[in-house]
């Protein structure tokens, strides 16, 4: 055949196709979203999500280590709390006291270089499951974006550095901006859940922390899968409101609205490669079906081609192994 053009050549050796290599993988964009109980010395797996583990504030340490002594420089936290301690007002996320800014401030003090990302919503903390006030079937907006402001304020004050909106309130960007500036914390960053959908990918996470919706859905604040240009809405909003970091969650289902926002705006992009994600992999794994580490990375190489800058992924400690060695 007379061809010019043969782009084969260019993946011809292993040496020319790194090379040519578009898109790579790297440790320094990873966050690890690890969980905590209360407890001491105990960890406990969590049943859809395997090699994931809600570990007691004195064990969370030491796989904090871990992953730092593997080049793991971003954590995301977020708490299981006891259902004794939940109520309609999520009251226990306002507590600077309670599990979660303690937390905060114990892993500031041993690793004061590490990046805390926190999660800011009521679920964890509400009786009704929910991330915001439900009363009388309905989700309150200006009522929770109230309490959403306190939380973020707590959570800088034990030691966040990137506080993570991810309610879906309108207008929560922007008065949590105002809150942290008020009381000084000009530096603390907000990485907003700008693009979340309504999605049954969640369920393994809310396994974890026991925070599923006791009644309804959450698809009168989470967004609808079969929209694009309401993420492009929500991003500007976002972006106006002051957020650093713009996020798409989940990742995979939605490459589409990960590209859409990295070419639009000039803020990074992040992606929450989110739970039942994760566990699709490693369950098809366990069956034989899937070569695990090749589906990882292939996913994770995925999302960053998409055009995220930042990846959310509980494979983050596997990956760091691997891209260590
Ligand atoms: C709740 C929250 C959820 C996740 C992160 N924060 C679940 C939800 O909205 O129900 C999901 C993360 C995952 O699935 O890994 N505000």
């Amino acid at each position: 055949m007379e061809i010019i053009r043969r782009p084969r050549r260019n993946r011809v050796s292993s040496a020319i196709r790194a090379l040519v290599e578009e898109t790579t993988l790297s440790t320094n964009d990873l966050i690890y979203p690890i969980f905590v109980q209360e407890g001491k010395q105990q960890q406990w797996e969590i049943a859809s999500m395997p090699g994931i583990y809600r570990f007691s504030p004195d064990r969370l340490l030491f796989e904090i280590e871990e992953c730092m002594n593997i080049g793991i420089r971003a954590i995301c936290l977020f708490p299981n709390i006891s259902e004794d301690k939940k109520d309609k007002i999520g009251s226990e996320g306002c507590n600077p006291e309670g599990l979660y800014p303690s937390t905060i401030r114990s892993i500031k003090a041993r690793f004061p270089e590490l990046c805390i990302m926190t999660d800011v919503a009521l679920d964890p903390y509400s009786s009704d499951g929910h991330d915001g006030i439900f009363r009388d079937g309905k989700i309150l907006n200006d009522e929770t974006v109230e309490i959403l402001g306190k939380m973020a304020l707590i959570q800088a004050e034990a030691g966040a550095d990137l506080i993570g909106p991810s309610d879906m309130m309108d207008g929560r960007v922007q008065h949590i901006r105002q809150v942290l500036d008020q009381h000084g914390f000009i530096d603390v960053g907000i990485i907003s859940y700008t693009a979340k959908y309504a999605s049954a990918f969640y369920g393994p996470f809310r396994d974890a922390l026991q925070s599923a919706p006791k009644q309804g859905d959450k698809k009168t604040y989470q967004m609808n899968p079969a929209n694009a240009k309401e993420a492009l809405l929500e991003a500007e909003l976002d972006f106006q409101e002051g957020a650093d970091i713009l996020m798409v969650k989940p990742a995979l289902a939605y490459l589409d609205i990960i590209y859409r926002l990295k070419e639009k705006f000039c803020i990074p992009i992040a992606a929450y490669n989110v739970s039942g994600e994760y566990a699709m992999i490693k369950g098809a794994a366990r069956l034989g079906w899937l070569d695990e580490q090749k589906c990882m990375l292939e996913t994770l190489l995925s999302i960053k081609r998409a055009g995220a800058d930042i990846i959310l992924s509980y494979f983050a400690k596997e990956v760091a192994l691997i891209l260590k060695h």
